[in-house]
C-alpha cells in the first residue's frame, strides 16, 4: 500500500486532550501548512490507556481518533522517566498527577527521589499517525538529562520545572518555548514524523 503523505491545506487531528501538547504539536505542525483540528474540538473522547509501552498507548489515541473522525489522527504519548526509579514514572506520568495538576506529580517524583544519587532523568515521546485505511506508524524522541531539585521555572507544563536538559543550566521550565522546541524528545519525534508523512 502507498504511503500516504499529507500536504497544506489537509487536515489532521491531534489525538489529545493535553493543552500543553496540542500547543506544542500545533507549533510544530505549523509550517507545513497543515490544519490540526484537537480531539477535544471534535468532542472525540479520550480514549482508555491500557497499554504498557508509549507506543502502545500512542497507537491506541491514534486508531481511536481516526476512526471516530475519519481523518488521518496524530497522538502523542510521552512521559518522564527516572533512572532510579527504574523508569518511573514512564508511561504512568499523567496517572501521577491528581486532577491534571503536576504539583502532586512533582512532589511523588522528589519523594521517591530521596536519597537516591543517581538524578539520571529523560523524556520520551512516541507519535503515532492513524490513516483512515488501517495503516498505523510511530516515531520515538528522547531528550536525557537530570532529575533537579526544587522546581524551576513556569513555562512548558508537566515535569518541566524539574528536568534539566544535559549540557544546559535551564529547566524546560525556564527556557522560551522556542528553545524547548529546539531539543524537546517531541520535536524529535516529530522531526521523524514530519520527514516521511508531510510535504514541506
Ligand atoms: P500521556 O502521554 O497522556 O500519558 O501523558 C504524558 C505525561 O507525561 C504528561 O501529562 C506530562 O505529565 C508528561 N510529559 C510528557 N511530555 C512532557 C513535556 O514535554 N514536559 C513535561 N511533562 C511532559
Amino acid at each position: 500500500m502507498a504511503t500516504p503523505k499529507l500536504q497544506s491545506g489537509d487536515r489532521l487531528v491531534l489525538a489529545t486532550h493535553n493543552p500543553g501538547k496540542v500547543a506544542e504539536m500545533r507549533v510544530l505542525m505549523d509550517p507545513y501548512g497543515v490544519e490540526a483540528i484537537s480531539a477535544g474540538d471534535l468532542g472525540i473522547p479520550a480514549a482508555e490507556e491500557t497499554g504498557t509501552t508509549f507506543e502502545e498507548n500512542a497507537c491506541i489515541k491514534a486508531r481511536a481518533t481516526a476512526d471516530a473522525s475519519g481523518l488521518p489522527a496524530l497522538s502523542d504519548d510521552s512521559g518522564f522517566c527516572l533512572a532510579a526509579l527504574d523508569g518511573s514514572p514512564g508511561v504512568y506520568s499523567a496517572r501521577w498527577a491528581k486532577n491534571g495538576e503536576f504539583s502532586f506529580a512533582m512532589d511523588r517524583v522528589l519523594r521517591e527521589m530521596e536519597g537516591k544519587t543517581d538524578l539520571t532523568a529523560w523524556f520520551v515521546c512516541v507519535l503515532a499517525i492513524a490513516w483512515p485505511n488501517g495503516q498505523e506508524f510511530t516515531f520515538r524522541g528522547e531528550v536525557w538529562g537530570d532529575m533537579v531539585s526544587p522546581p524551576r521555572g513556569k513555562s512548558g507544563f508537566g515535569y518541566d520545572p524539574i528536568f534539566q536538559p544535559s549540557g544546559h543550566t535551564m529547566t524546560f521550565a525556564e527556557m522560551s518555548p522556542a528553545a524547548k522546541d529546539a531539543m524537546s524528545h517531541r520535536a524529535y519525534a516529530f522531526r521523524a514524523f514530519a520527514n516521511n508523512y508531510l510535504r514541506g
